[in-house]
Order: C-alpha cells, then structure tokens, then sequence
C-alpha cells in the first residue's frame, strides 16, 4: 500500500499487535484498589512472606549495594532487606501509586511499569521481583526481562520468584485468573493472548536464556490461592467464577488441588519456583 501524499512512500507494516496497549490500566487500578488489603491474610498464600529469608539470602545482598525491588506492591521483600542491610541504597518501583504509598519512607519509589523503568544501563547489583512477572502479557515479559538485565551490573545477580503453569494446567490455570479479573471488572484487553500471563515452566526458561541469563532454578514451592477471601468479585462475578472452577476436569481440580474449606473458601494451589539469573558474558 502507498501513501496518498507521495505515491513512492511505503507505508510501514503495522502489526495489529502493536497497537494494543503496553500498560494495562485495568490492572493497575485493581492494584490502586486492593493496596491496603495487600498485607492482609487474603493474600498470603500468593505472597508467601516464608521465603522472603531465602530469597535474601541467595541474592546474597550486601551493605552499599544499589537494590531493586522491581513490581514490589509493598514492598514487604524490601523491607526485609533494608532490615537486615540498613546501608543498601534501596529502591522500589511498582506502576500502582496505591501500593508505593504503603511502603514506609526511607526508600526510593519509582512509579513506572517494569518494561521502560528510568534506570541508566548497569546501575544495580541486585534486582528482586516476587510474584510479578506474570501480570504482564505474553509479549511484553521478554521485554522486562531484557529491561532487568539492562540495569543489571555486569556482575549483577536478579532474583526472580514466580509461578508457572504445566501442559495439563496452562490454560485453567490462566482462565481461573482472568475469568476472576473479568467478573472482578479488572480486565482489559491487551491482544490475543490473556493480559496476564501464567508461561509453561519451559517457556519461562527459554525468555531466560534467549534475554541472556545464566538461568538457576533454586526451588519450586506451592503458592495457595484463596480468590474468595480477597472478597474482589461481587455476586454474579463470584457465581460465574464458582461455575468455572466448579466445572474443571477432575484431572486438572486434582493437579491444582482444588479444595473447599471449611471457612467456606475455594481454593488451589499454583506451582511456584524461585531462580537465581546472572547476566551471560560471551
Ligand atoms: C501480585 S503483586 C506482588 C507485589 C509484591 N511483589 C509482593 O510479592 O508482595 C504485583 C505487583 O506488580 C505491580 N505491577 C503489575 N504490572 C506492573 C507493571 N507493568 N509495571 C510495574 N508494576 C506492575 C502491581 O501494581 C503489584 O503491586
């Protein structure tokens, strides 16, 4: 196709993809939204505070060092290091100003999305994100791996904590989440795949290396996951996730461990794993 206004000028190809958006709104309101609850118990099967100590420790944070907590809510991980390293320059960065207004001073907060964080090339020697990755779209969690290791020091260690799904989970798994974003009116259309996404472990892996990290797997752990405590869909929502959930493969409701308890909750588990990732030197 050519331009109207000069026939010789080519119009560049746009890939339809290109124009959904790159921060999804939807979800950073939810965040706005839920920031004070976040510390609450609703939450902490996803959160799993437990392994804040380890993660420290394989980080293996020291006093002086530039840290950052990238998509930190409350940053509650933070906290933990600035405790144990009152001398680390800390930093926290989140796209939720509901979220950083938690955490207490003493830190820097950055407001801005994990994809073009304003961080000059290799300034950080460690990088820290807990249970984040996966509220981006397929398409753009390559793009903050790479925006990680960018800030990365050449001897930089990033610490990543997330959860992944399996072939017989991936899609139950992505559509519990984002049917409850739907009948919670916290989802936004961000393409043709889901706004957020649960990779398979392997998928997750492959972004790792192609970004360039030497790729550690420390553990898996079980996240446990209780929508309904959270109380963040009203009653049509509430029914229309409980006919979802109610109606998996009895394959699937044993792999995620689907349960109800006796507190009147619904709730599974999602597998979880923790890596260590050091920038490849060729
Ligand atoms: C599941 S919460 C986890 C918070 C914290 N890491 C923790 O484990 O307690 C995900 C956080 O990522 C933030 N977030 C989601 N998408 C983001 C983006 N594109 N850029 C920056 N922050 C984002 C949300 O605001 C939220 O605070």
């Amino acid at each position: 196709m050519t331009s109207s206004l000069n026939p010789e000028l080519k119009r560049p190809d746009v890939n339809e993809t290109d124009l959904y958006p790159i921060v999804n709104t939807s979800l950073r309101q939810r965040y706005d939204r839920i920031a004070a609850c976040w510390n609450s118990t609703a939450y902490e099967g996803t959160r799993r505070d437990d392994l804040i100590e380890e993660l420290i420790s394989i980080g293996q944070v020291e006093d002086h060092q530039m840290v950052l907590e990238a998509m930190c809510g409350t940053g509650i991980l933070a906290r933990g290091i600035r405790q144990r390293f009152p001398r680390v320059q800390m930093y926290v960065l989140d796209f939720s100003r509901g979220m950083l207004n938690m955490i207490p001073e003493g830190m820097v907060k950055v407001q801005a999305s994990v994809i073009a964080m304003p961080f000059p090339d290799q300034v950080f020697h460690r990088v820290f994100l807990r249970s984040g990755i996966y509220d981006l779209p397929k398409r753009l969690q390559l793009k903050a791996l790479y925006e990680m290791k960018r800030i990365l020091t050449e001897k930089g260690v990033l610490i990543l904590q997330t959860y992944y799904t399996t072939p017989t989970t991936k899609e139950a798994l992505n559509n519990i989440v984002n049917i409850k974003d739907l009948a919670s009116g916290q989802y936004e259309d961000m393409g043709r795949e889901y706004p957020r996404y649960f990779a398979l472990r392997e998928e997750l892996e492959a972004w790792l290396e192609e970004t360039g990290f030497v790729v550690e797997p420390i553990r898996t752990f079980e996240g446990v996951i209780r929508y309904l405590k959270t109380q963040e869909m009203m009653k049509l929502g509430k029914e229309l996730w409980m006919e979802y959930m109610n109606d998996l493969p009895q394959q699937i409701k044993e792999e995620i461990k689907l349960r109800s308890e006796s507190d009147g909750n619904l709730t599974y588990n999602f597998p979880g794993i923790i890596y260590r990732l050091t920038p490849l030197h060729s």
